[in-house]
């Protein structure tokens, strides 16, 4: 039997919903460029697009808008919770908890989209709870007159977001929405091949991609930027880190062997938002550390990932570093649900093997002669 470690190359199933190009650097949702979908669409027509396979008549947008806003809010006895425990505890943690609280209060049986419509509905309300709790500030409730990207930053801030921004936070949404058969879609995916309910698997999105290794190098990536400091300490910083045999946060991807374009089209939103808000010099920093970075790691196909210029948009945005993989969350959370949903259709159960490397037949040893 051949062992093929991070199970990588291995095709756990066939699927219409994303294909990656990762040699030319090339990613599409449903047969759709992202380069289109990022300049002409939105959050809820890609949503819908994921879970539905088309795009939607404006008819059966509107409708869609009007079901997801209507969702938004959260069970008080959930909000209370995440009042009590945000101040102190990891974002993704209490998003993780939350979300399986939700599922304490739906039915087991039921559509996964009706399910799904639910839990990505009410996921940046969470978000922007836990965000404001951090603060010290009051809880903001959704206003269904919004779209879901204008909604999400309006109950972070308190008051309604520039078109900019808005702009910037729905792009970003876009772009997490999906990405093939990454950690966390996979950790859905066995969860619901056991048929367990859509929550659990949510829950274990959650739980996979909060690791620095996936979503959660988003805030890792920004922190490196804030400690850089200045764009003249760049080059010492990153020799200094690769020589110690960390990793440059941001950088490389399982697929891509070239630069991510949800890297290419976030470092755009990445340049606006720092210039219009005073955060030029990060902005610098991170263009200096990608220059520098490339020219070390480019030629083994080491480059930006989505993580890389996406934290500089929620930190532009007013988020702080460690919400950002909630953020990714609430996005993704539609990928994983098409793809649990996608999946049941031919169900089998996700079952590998693992390669026996001990001893066998050994004598058991009563207690008192060991
Ligand atoms: N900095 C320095 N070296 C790296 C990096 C990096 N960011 N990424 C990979 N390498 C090296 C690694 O050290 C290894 O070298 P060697 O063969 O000498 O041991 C080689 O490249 C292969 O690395 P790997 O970990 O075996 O490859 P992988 O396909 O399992 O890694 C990865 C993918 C994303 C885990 C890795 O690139 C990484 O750790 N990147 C930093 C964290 C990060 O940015 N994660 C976000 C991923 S993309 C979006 C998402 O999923 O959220």
């Amino acid at each position: 039997m051949e062992l093929k470690k991070g199970l990588e190359d291995v095709a756990i199933k066939e699927t219409s919903i994303t294909f990656i190009d990762g040699e030319l650097g090339r990613l599409y949702y449903r047969g759709y460029s992202v380069y289109d979908l990022a300049s002409f669409s939105n959050f809820e027509e890609v949503a819908y697009l994921i879970w539905y396979g088309k795009l939607p008549t404006r008819k059966e947008l509107e409708d869609f808008r009007k079901l997801m806003a209507e969702e938004r809010k959260v069970p008080d006895h959930i909000s209370s919770f995440v009042r009590q425990v945000s101040r102190n505890a990891n974002p993704m943690d209490v998003l993780r908890t939350a979300v399986s609280m939700m599922g304490l209060e739906d039915s087991r049986d039921g559509d996964t989209i009706q399910k799904a419509i639910k839990i990505t509905s009410k996921m940046p309300t969470i978000v922007a709870q836990i965000q404001r709790t951090r603060r010290g500030q009051d809880l903001v409730e959704p206003d269904p007159n919004l779209s879901h990207a204008e909604n999400f930053l309006f109950m972070l801030h308190g008051e309604k977001p520039s078109s900019t921004d808005v702009r910037s936070m729905d792009v970003s949404l876009t772009l997490h929405v999906d990405h093939e058969m990454n950690a966390s879609t996979f950790a859905c995916l066995v969860v619901a091949s056991t048929l367990s309910d859509i929550y659990s698997s949510v829950v274990a999105g959650i739980s996979a991609l909060k690791g620095p290794l996936h979503g959660g190098a988003n805030s890792e990536a920004l922190k490196q930027f804030l400690e850089i400091g200045s764009p003249d300490n760049v080059e010492k910083y990153v020799l200094s880190r690769l020589s110690s045999g960390q990793r440059l946060m941001g950088f490389g991807h399982r697929v891509y062997k070239t630069m991510d374009p949800r890297a290419k089209i976030l470092r755009e939103y990445a340049k606006q938002l720092s210039t219009e808000k005073g955060l030029g010099e990060l902005f610098e920093i991170a263009q200096r550390v990608e220059e520098i970075g490339i020219k070390i790691l480019g030629n083994r196909g080491i480059y930006p990932n989505v993580d890389f210029y996406s934290g500089l948009v929620f930190y532009a945005l007013g988020f702080d570093p460690d919400v950002f993989p909630t953020i990714f969350a609430s996005a993704r959370v539609v990928g994983w649900t098409a793809h649990v949903d996608e999946y049941l259709k031919d169900n089998k159960l996700i079952r590998p093997k693992a390669i026996y490397v001990g001893d066998l037949g050994r004598r058991y040893v009563p207690i008192d002669e060991r």
